[in-house]
């Protein structure tokens, strides 16, 4: 079955550069834009304070399902990112993972967080376990003045390492997520060996700059040479950059090229809370490939329209992800998971255990 799975998605690579067809396998659901931090590198934080009208305009759990029900596009969906803002703080965050859930059996959630709230986090934690295969994905940008600097809140690092920790003594599955920027670049193996016992995973990426996180004034967060080799020297000494993601970041920051083109907007789609869809975090506001309100909450219409095969034209010729320091995770591993033999050969080189697991086993 296996052999046959990865041709089959071979087949779809090649066919999403010939007819621009999008088979999104991987969704980053930004639930709401409310939130208890105050990140320099955000401005998710700003965006009811500036327009309080906007907490009304959030998505309805039915608009949502009126999206996964009626999108083909969305048969083959596998993995969703709950993220915001902070998604704990919306009401029905249970209700909309259940419902995904119910309709896509067996799909992986990545639940984010600050760790600002650890009560409600454990709770809510606890909850999506209960019905679902769920990693904790926990931001750290920095120890200790640095984290808190970059999140602008006080004490942030003592309060959401403590929540690392009750989450781990818990026994929940929990991803660590560190932002590269210029404030905490000397930072990133201290938080790595801060972390690494307690947490699964590890991911860190230098910071986008787009319409998703409202960033740009770009200067303020691209890193220089200087800083990029201190950061590519400490990348080569965490075990951890054996991880695909860890490595590509190290190569775009070492030559500013990756191996896998972006697919955006073809595996992987953003929503916001006022459902627009745009292909990924790091591109203009003019790539929104429109609101899924308009379309009767149906993804296809959006993607196969004439604006959104011209967005698409617009990813295939997109060159930030060789120019730029523009990677994420939900563009990455869903265009990964297509790019058959790259992926092979990359783990028979580097990584022969999790190759056995994926291709044999
Ligand atoms: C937008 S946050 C939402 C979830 C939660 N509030 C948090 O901070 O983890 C999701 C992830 O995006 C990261 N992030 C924030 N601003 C970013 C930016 N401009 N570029 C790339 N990642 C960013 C955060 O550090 C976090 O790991
Ligand atoms: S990164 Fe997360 S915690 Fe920080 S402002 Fe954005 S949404 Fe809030
Ligand atoms: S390279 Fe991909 S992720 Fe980066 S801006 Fe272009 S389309 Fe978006």
């Amino acid at each position: 079955m296996k052999p046959f799975k990865y041709f089959r998605n071979y087949f779809y690579y090649l066919k999403s550069f010939f007819n621009r067809q999008s088979r999104i396998c991987q969704i980053c659901l930004s639930v709401t834009d409310q939130c208890n931090s105050r990140c320099t590198q955000c401005s998710a934080w700003k965006s009811y304070l500036l327009d309080p009208s906007l907490k009304e305009k959030e998505f309805k759990l039915s608009e949502i399902e009126m999206m996964i029900k009626t999108s083909k596009s969305l048969n083959f969906l596998n993995t969703i990112s709950l993220t915001g803002g902070e998604p704990i703080l919306r009401k029905d965050l249970i209700d909309i993972a259940q419902m995904i859930n119910k309709e896509h059996k067996g799909i992986r959630f990545f639940l984010q967080s600050n760790g600002l709230n650890s009560e409600k986090l454990i709770e809510r934690a606890k909850e999506m376990v209960s019905f679902s295969d769920t990693t904790m994905c926990v931001s750290i940008d920095g120890i200790n003045s640095t984290h808190d600097k970059v999140r602008g809140i006080k004490g942030s690092f003592k309060t959401t390492k403590q929540t690392i920790k009750k989450l781990h003594d818990d026994g929940y599955e929990i991803s660590l997520s560190c932002n590269i920027t210029p404030a905490n670049y000397l930072e990133i193996k201290k938080v790595w060996d801060e972390f690494k016992d307690i947490v699964d995973y590890f991911s860190c990426r230098p910071i986008a700059v787009g319409a998703f996180f409202k960033t740009s004034e770009k200067n303020e967060f691209v890193l220089n040479k200087k800083q990029r080799n201190s950061v590519i020297k400490q990348l080569k000494n965490i075990n951890y950059a054996k991880n695909l993601f860890v490595y590509q970041v190290s190569r775009i920051l070492f030559n500013q090229k990756r191996f896998f083109p972006c697919r955006a907007g073809y595996f992987s789609v953003i929503i916001t809370p006022t459902l627009d869809v745009y292909p990924c975090s790091a591109c203009p506001e003019d790539w929104c490939f429109g609101n899924l309100r308009d379309v009767d909450c149906n993804l296809d219409a959006l993607l196969e329209s004439e604006k959104g095969k011209k967005i698409k034209m617009m990813v295939n010729n997109c060159r930030k992800y060789e120019t730029e320091f523009c990677i994420n995770e939900p563009e990455f591993f869903s265009t990964a998971h297509f790019q058959i033999f790259r992926l092979f050969f990359w783990l028979l080189i580097h990584d022969l255990p999790t190759l056995w697991k994926n291709f044999f086993s």
